[in-house]
């Protein structure tokens, strides 16, 4: 973090002083788990379920923690704050208050957020330093935790914006107000939570009604709800997408065998032939989005070819391809799960599986609400339509995937059910043979063990798409 007195700490959060010095400043970072801090950190501690930070303050002040911002003095100097939710969140906005060189990039969607926010951050790393989360950290407590790593050194900060409900990526952004907004897609996640698609794009859409005039709308044409939330901003609007219509545009576009897309990519009157080392076709739509942003914020159309073509795999279990040494290639996109992501994952499998025995081994899909039955009715579907060989459904709550499958008339294949995620590893250990290629997908740790498991199985040869 910038250096911060705790007097000007306790004032951006509302808090109050209690044992230390108002003068004594904060360097280094704020961490809300306390193996995380260092030297002149910030050590926030929160009330939890079943731990409570406050316990660990001690070994944060062992570790270097100046002070500790919580709901009640400790055995240091504390910044006692009513909720320290809000006062990550209005730390974080003092800090961005004092950085007016910073521009900030806001990435939503209900999938490929994380994909895309590291894509986008690789890209304006060529541009100037540049501060991204590790992964997701995209909730009331990630954001401003990244916003804090910013210092003056930082030109541009992409943050993930996720939403649970309306009005939550608002009050994220008015944590951190954006200059670039992008938007990606608007399926069907959490729509247990949101009770409608609508209301999802509702709440995607705040990202760019944040925008002020000067600031730049990335939105997908490809998807009729987001390319529609260009009447709810005041920023310029670029279109980014496959349809004519979009401004940033992929033609052409290709899938070679290891599901990489090959594309133009088309811009006014230019065009620039794009190699991705990525795989699974929706990396075309993200790292259009994420050409969109560098075209920006000033990147010249010549170095966006080779900047996309070093793009690289940055978080785990996200279309992770791999030939083990046996044979056998593995798709590890086990991270999470919607309709839309494990559609374009299968596509990906056809892609890669071409000539190939192919196996998808599928989990539950979290939070579809009334859609859970109909939801993974469809994946099956399309499973067996795309022409995957052998269906493993892992756990009763993924059942439908089966029924969806089986009613396929025409399929060749084969579908079975396993109890959990360790017959589903049985079963794959007895039947891998060289040259089959298996999907890994479910909603986090509902297959994450079959993934690993896999790993562990076979010695990795050959990993794309991915930075040694
Ligand atoms: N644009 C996209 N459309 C559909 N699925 C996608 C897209 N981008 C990534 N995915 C897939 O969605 C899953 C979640 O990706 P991730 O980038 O972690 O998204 P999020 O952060 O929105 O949850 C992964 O399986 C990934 O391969
Ligand atoms: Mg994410």
């Amino acid at each position: 973090m910038i250096p911060l007195t705790l007097a000007e700490i306790a004032a951006a959060t509302g808090g109050e002083l209690v044992g230390g010095e108002p003068a004594s400043t904060v360097t280094g970072r704020v961490e809300f788990d306390s193996r995380l801090v260092g030297p002149g950190g910030l050590f926030a501690a929160f009330p939890g379920a079943r731990v409570d930070g406050h316990d660990f303050a001690d070994a944060a002040v062992r570790a270097g923690a100046v002070a500790v911002l919580g709901t009640r003095p400790v055995a240091a100097p504390t910044i006692v704050v009513a909720d320290p939710l809000a006062a990550m969140g209005a730390l974080a906005r003092a800090v961005v208050d004092r950085l007016p060189n910073l521009t900030i990039v806001g990435v939503t969607g209900s999938s490929g957020k994380t994909s895309t926010k590291d894509l986008i951050a690789q890209l304006l790393v060529r541009l100037g330093p540049t501060v991204a989360p590790a992964g997701s950290f995209n909730n009331e407590l990630g954001l401003p935790h990244t916003v804090l790593r910013a210092d003056e050194a930082t030109r541009f900060l992409v943050l993930e914006m996720g939403a649970r409900g309306l009005r939550h990526i608002e009050y994220l952004c008015q944590i951190a107000p954006p200059r670039v907004g992008v938007v990606l897609n608007v399926g069907v996640a959490h729509i247990g939570e949101f009770g409608s698609v609508d209301a999802i794009a509702q709440a995607k859409g705040e990202l760019v009604e944040a925008l002020g005039p000067d600031g730049v709308a990335v939105l997908n044409a490809d998807d009729e709800r987001v390319a529609a939330m260009a009447s709810r901003t005041r920023a310029r609007v670029v279109t980014v997408g496959e349809s004519p219509a979009a401004q940033v545009r992929a033609a052409d576009v290709r899938l070679d065998e290891r599901g990489r897309a090959e594309y133009t990519l088309v811009s006014g009157d230019v065009r620039v032939p794009v190699r991705l080392e990525l795989s699974g076709r929706h990396q075309v739509g993200n790292s259009l989005a994420a050409a969109a942003v560098a075209l920006s914020q000033g990147m010249p159309l010549a170095e966006l070819g080779p900047g996309l073509s070093d793009l690289r795999l940055v978080s785990t279990r996200r279309m992770d391809v791999y030939d083990r040494a046996d044979g056998v290639t593995v798709i590890d996109d086990s991270y999470n799960a919607n309709p839309a992501s494990t559609a374009a994952a299968l596509q990906a499998l056809a892609a890669i599986g071409q000539g190939r025995r192919r196996i998808a081994v599928l989990g539950y899909l979290a939070e579809l609400g009334e859609r859970e039955r109909a939801g993974h009715e469809e994946v099956g579907r399309l499973a067996a339509e795309l022409g995957v060989d052998r269906i493993v459904v892992v756990g009763a709550g993924a059942g439908p995937i089966h029924d969806g499958a089986m009613a396929v008339g025409q399929w060749g294949g084969v579908s079975v059910q396993v109890s959990g995620q360790d017959e589903a590893v049985a079963l794959l250990r007895a039947e891998l043979r060289p040259g089959d290629v298996v999907l890994v997908k479910g909603s986090r740790y509902r297959t994450w063990d079959v993934a690993d498991a896999l790993r562990q199985d076979g010695a990795v040869e050959l990993r794309t798409g991915v930075t040694a």
